[in-house]
């Protein structure tokens, strides 16, 4: 493999109305906002030392355009562009200018369906880390990770491992060793990129990460009394699958966030991926309350990178269930 992907760098979003998200995104969750203009919002976290981590993009109706690859080095675009066209995947390269604070920008869409887009240059900006007197709602730090619905887990997690160079941490199986879902990485920490069994293609949650557990419930506070209880789906609660302390949202537009403290390391190359089943009830919740069934059966659709329309989603390839400790 020629290329090196570092992480997952940025998401971009369309959504409604500008003004209702960033009153969610920054006056409530306390992300940093880089730049505006009439039809983007662009946000970073507070230890970003680049200019955005999200994207929100003003269109009449919600969709993910892409999830965004920071790479090493600048040719390695070109190399997966090679890569991609070599696969009859139709990169396509963005026309620059047309975006913010980066430099070029190669799309793609991945077999499951995915937007997924990769760039080696942002432009920095100031790091905020120990701006502690400009901290508000949940200090939100950095990207940390996407978590997408796919029909099929187990092809899209042989072509992130096999063809991407991606490694799994933790994985879901079924009583006859299939898997369920997976999660793998490409920075040292739990995961980059998350699938899991279900109706897609979908973008199920974007997590970001936060300092620690008590950013996540101040947040809860500081949510409830901008009026916005209503947005928390989920949560508080811990993981035991990637061991994270976790709150979900949903925003205005009714994409999920995840606020998401206390992975851990997974450099070591001796490291072994960590098996659950699928009916271990501590694999998903440790501790805290089941999870709603808006959190199963809702996501954000994803949008085709050549036409921007919606893509159509299927049925998955595993029956879909809940957890037999859910029902
Ligand atoms: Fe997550």
């Amino acid at each position: 493999m020629d290329f090196n992907i570092i992480r997952i760098a940025r998401v971009v979003m369309n959504v409604t109305d500008l003004d209702r998200s960033r009153a969610f995104y920054v006056d409530a969750l306390g992300f940093v906002e880089t730049e505006r203009d009439e039809d983007h919002l662009y946000l970073r976290g507070l230890e970003e030392h680049v200019h955005h981590s999200l994207v929100l993009k003003k269109s009449e109706k919600p969709g993910i355009q892409a999830m965004a690859y920071k790479v090493m080095e600048e040719q390695h675009l070109d190399q997966l562009y090679t890569f991609f066209k070599d696969k009859g995947m139709r990169p396509k390269w963005m026309d620059q200018g047309c975006q913010r604070g980066i430099g070029r920008t190669l799309r793609v869409q991945d077999p499951s369906g995915l937007p997924l887009e990769f760039f080696a240059e942002m432009e920095g900006v100031e790091r905020m880390l120990q701006r502690y007197d400009l901290y508000r709602g949940a200090r939100i730090q950095r990207i940390d990770h996407v978590n997408c619905m796919v029909q099929d887990v187990e092809a899209a997690q042989s072509f992130y491992m096999n063809e991407l160079g991606f490694r799994c941490s933790e994985y879901t199986a079924t009583e006859d060793d299939r898997v369920w879902a997976a999660w793998l990485h490409r920075k040292p920490t739990v995961h980059d990129h998350a699938f899991m069994n279900g109706v897609g293609p979908r973008l199920h949650h974007v997590g970001f990460s936060l300092s620690d557990p008590m950013s996540v419930i101040h947040c809860c506070d500081v949510l409830a009394a901008k009026g916005y209880a209503h947005a928390i789906e989920r949560g508080p609660g811990r993981h035991g699958l990637s061991n994270a302390f976790f709150l979900y949202l949903r925003d205005p537009d009714g994409n999920r966030i995840e606020l998401y403290t206390g992975d851990y390391l997974t450099s070591d190359p001796d490291f072994k991926p960590i098996r659950w089943d699928l009916n271990d009830p501590r694999r998903a919740t440790f501790w805290g309350h089941a999870a709603p069934d808006s959190w199963f059966n809702e996501a954000s659709v994803v949008l085709d990178v050549h036409t921007g329309e919606e893509l159509p989603t299927s049925e998955p390839v595993l029956q879909q269930r809940k957890p037999d400790f859910v029902t």
